[in-house]
């Protein structure tokens, strides 16, 4: 069993510290993608909360295809360009939306989202995957939460 847990009363800033070197270590020697994608989107729900989905989109053969997740089924494929996910792998630049439905082009694949923070997992400087937030809490994400999975992204870009 492993037992990785936000500490009450933390700041954001403390909280992700906790998830990144929760991550590191979970996914720390272990050489499948999956199981690392998967563990890590387990990390995110249950150290961020107020999320409806956390998971990972994937690049393959030019565009992004759904990994491992938590929350309801979802669009399996996103053109590059398309949608905030789309627009993150294209881009190479974290979108952090506090409104989806003031973003041109969002895909809802779920209709509670309200907010959504996608941010690229780059490696050798190519996006080989985006890690996707989407919360049904308006402007649900800051700064610090872009800051701490850009650098949870950088930490596991070799192990995904
Ligand atoms: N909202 C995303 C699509 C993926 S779902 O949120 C899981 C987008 O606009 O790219």
């Amino acid at each position: 069993m492993y037992s990785f847990e936000p500490t009450p009363g933390q700041t954001r800033a403390e909280l992700h510290a906790d998830l990144l070197s929760a991550a590191s270590a979970l996914t720390e020697g272990e050489p499948d993608a999956v199981a690392n994608m998967a563990n890590v989107a387990a990390l995110i729900a249950q150290f961020m909360g107020d999320l409806n989905w956390a998971g990972f989109y994937r690049m393959v053969g030019g565009e992004l295809v759904l990994g491992p997740f938590i929350g309801k089924p979802a669009c399996i494929r996103i053109a590059l360009g398309k949608g905030v996910c789309g627009t993150a792998a294209a881009s190479g630049e974290t979108q952090l939306v506090p409104d989806v439905h003031a973003f041109p082009g969002h895909i809802a694949c779920d209709a509670a989202s309200r907010s959504e923070l996608v941010v690229p997992v780059i490696r050798d400087g190519v996006v080989i995957a985006v890690i996707d937030l989407d919360s049904p809490s308006p402007a649900r994400f800051d700064a610090d939460d872009a800051a701490g999975i850009e650098a949870l992204a950088k930490a596991i870009a070799q192990r995904i």
